[in-house]
């Protein structure tokens, strides 16, 4: 495998809290190298650090020590710009608890994250239409999550964590607050997301679910206790395939504004590699 297929790599990463006495570790020592297109569930008791490593995987939280190194770029020496760009534009996160803001609608939940990553409104709404049209949410487009079941809210959360299209989706727990059917929705979804070339971390406690997994991870107190990989690295799902659907859904976005048909568009208004990023 070249570089190039590492999306993530952490070296020697440790979140420390507390000092002297009340010192302890939520992680230690924490080495991860992942490559584009796993589908990781991490698993292990309560308080081993899983949340805490998917907070600094999302840039969210700081490592006391060790490196980020993400696509590439240490994050250490990324700019607070760089970072709130990459957060907003690569990384999707999902929660256990939903974390869809109770006075908006679904269109505006889902569309939020397009506001942090600058896109205009037109822009925001087609989006949007495709992604919960995707997710068959669109007839409650205009409901409000205390409307929805726990199964359709996370369904709208996953709607908002992809709408930006990133290629990296964290969640914690997802499936921990449904029932077994809505959870298997959800999983159907993530497996499907997962076959476009999408790299997927998800913190599981239930054994049953990481059928889903190309890699299986337990931890214990703050440090990988086994690390078993089911998928060969080569039949992972290929990432061309991720650049192949942001430039499709691009472009059609881009002749939906300028009412032409995709195929329709000059030579000048083809994707350009800055709108790509
Ligand atoms: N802000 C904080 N201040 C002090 N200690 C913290 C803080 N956040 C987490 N910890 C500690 O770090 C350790 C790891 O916590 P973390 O939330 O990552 O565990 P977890 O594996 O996600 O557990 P669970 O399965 O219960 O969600 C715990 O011992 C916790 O008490
Ligand atoms: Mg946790």
């Amino acid at each position: 495998m070249s570089p190039a297929d590492v999306i993530i790599d952490l070296k020697g990463v440790s979140k420390r809290y507390g000092v002297g006495d009340a010192e302890s570790y939520a992680l230690r020592d924490f080495d991860l190298t992942v490559k584009r297109g796993e589908f990781i569930m991490i698993m292990g008791p309560s308080g081993c650090g899983k949340t805490t490593l998917l907070n600094i995987l999302g840039l969210l939280d700081k490592p006391s020590e060790g490196e980020y190194i993400l696509n590439g770029q240490s994050i250490e020496r990324a700019s607070e710009r760089k970072k709130a760009r990459l957060r907003a534009k690569k990384i999707g996160v999902i929660f256990q608890d939903f974390n869809l803001i109770p006075h908006l609608s679904v269109l505006d939940n889902v569309t939020l994250p397009m506001v942090y990553a600058g896109y205009t409104k037109t822009h925001r709404e087609l989006m949007a239409d495709k992604v919960l049209d995707r997710f068959r949410l669109q007839e409650r487009e205009y409901y409000m999550p205390y409307q929805l079941s726990g199964g359709q809210q996370q369904r709208v959360a996953i709607a908002r964590s992809l709408v930006v299209d990133p290629e990296i989706i964290l969640a914690d727990e997802p499936t921990g607050n449904l029932d077994s059917r809505s959870s298997h929705v959800v999983m159907e979804e993530l497996k499907e997301i997962h076959s476009e070339g999408n790299t997927i971390i998800m913190v599981t406690h239930n054994p049953a679910l990481t059928s889903y997994a190309t890699r299986v991870i337990h931890m214990l107190d703050g440090q990988i206790d086994t690390d078993i990989k089911t998928v060969d690295d080569d039949d992972l799902p290929q990432p061309v395939e991720i650049h192949f659907r942001k430039r499709k859904i691009l472009k059609e976005v881009k002749a939906a504004l300028s009412g032409k048909k995709s195929e329709d568009l000059d030579e000048e208004e083809q994707i350009t590699e800055e709108e790509e990023r």
